[in-house]
């Protein structure tokens, strides 16, 4: 059984760091790229006074080795970033949009129903320059200002995007509220015609454990961030998204197949780790994997 995992360290992770050089992120995407993941967001084209970690996005991707076999994709807030985002040559793309109105506000500076409305020309725009859009619902487990967000709202903002001809789905658990009881939930009521992507924060510790659930629930798709790299600067206790090599150690030992090779994917963890100067919070980068035997 095969499990996709997307790599989203060069663009949730970064975008949560202080701002690190051009050439470091390429150095980051082209290791990731070398480690045999399928997927990698590589950028965002979001306003760059909102994000200005992501600011040199078009120069990131240009300089980026593309490896023949991974799917590169970038993240889009609006319409303007879906225009940027094809522009540079990118055919799969991500666009966000929150369950909760206030961190619709806070990220995006205009309502739910506004992104929304945003989202179906965009959609439309896209298809016609030829490439894909995966709709991403942040804070479908819970919102930092509006506390729990009911399942059905989810659900909702899912049918409409459905209807608009969203492509792929994926739900994000924007500050690590998910336990594996709201994934159940969640699970439970959101349309799953089309492909379902998960994308877990480890801010309290549950990351791994949501995802054994919706393994268990029939999902097979998640981002992940190479050395659990990501947080914010700005908001205390913020972490990053789950670690990449924790969750390909896990799944590894499970029995499923990710394509990835451990042991790359914690050089590039190391890498990580260089770029951005501090010690990431991955358990597996730390310890190595189980099969790293110890002599007496
Ligand atoms: N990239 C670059 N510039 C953009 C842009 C984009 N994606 N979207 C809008 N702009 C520009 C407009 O062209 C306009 O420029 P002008 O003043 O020269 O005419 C200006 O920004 C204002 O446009 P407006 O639509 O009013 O944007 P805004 O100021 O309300 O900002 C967002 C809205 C969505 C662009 C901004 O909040 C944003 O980029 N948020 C992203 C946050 C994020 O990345 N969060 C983490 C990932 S989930
Ligand atoms: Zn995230």
């Amino acid at each position: 059984m095969s499990v996709s995992i997307r790599e989203v360290g060069p663009r949730d992770g970064l975008q949560n760091e202080a701002p690190v050089p051009t050439a470091a992120k390429v150095e980051l995407l082209d290791a990731l790229s070398g480690t045999g993941v399928g997927r990698i967001e590589a950028v965002s084209f979001v306003h760059p006074r909102a994000i200005p970690q992501m600011a040199d996005a078009a120069s990131v991707w240009a300089a980026a080795r593309r490896e023949p076999g991974v799917r590169y994709s970038a993240l889009v807030p609006n319409t303007k970033g879906a225009q940027r985002a094809l522009a540079a040559g990118f055919t799969e793309l991500e666009v966000v949009v929150s369950a909760s109105d206030t961190h619709n506000r806070a990220n995006l500076n205009r309502s739910t129903a506004q992104s929304l409305d945003d989202i179906t020309g965009l959609i439309g725009l896209v298809h016609e320059a030829g490439a894909t859009v995966e709709v991403i619902v942040a804070t479908s487990f819970g919102c930092p200002y509006e506390g729990d967000v009911p399942p059905a709202r989810v659900a909702g903002i899912v049918e409409r995007v459905l209807a608009a001809g969203a492509d792929r789905l994926a739900f994000g658990d924007t500050t690590g509220m998910a336990t594996p009881r709201r994934v159940t939930e969640l699970l439970a009521v959101v349309p799953r015609e089309r492909p379902v992507l998960l994308h877990f924060h480890d801010t309290r510790g549950t990351g791994l454990a949501n995802i054994v659930t919706a393994l268990d629930l029939g999902v097979t798709e998640f981002d992940a961030s190479v050395g659990g790299l990501g947080g914010c600067p700005y908001a205390p206790g913020a972490s990053g998204n789950v670690a990449t090599e924790e969750v390909v150690h896990m799944l590894h030992d499970m029995g499923y197949d990710t394509g990835i090779d451990l042991d790359r994917l914690i050089e590039a963890a190391r890498l990580a780790e260089r770029i951005v100067g501090r010690t990431l919070p991955s358990g597996v980068l730390r310890a190595g994997p189980r099969t790293q035997i110890v002599s007496a």
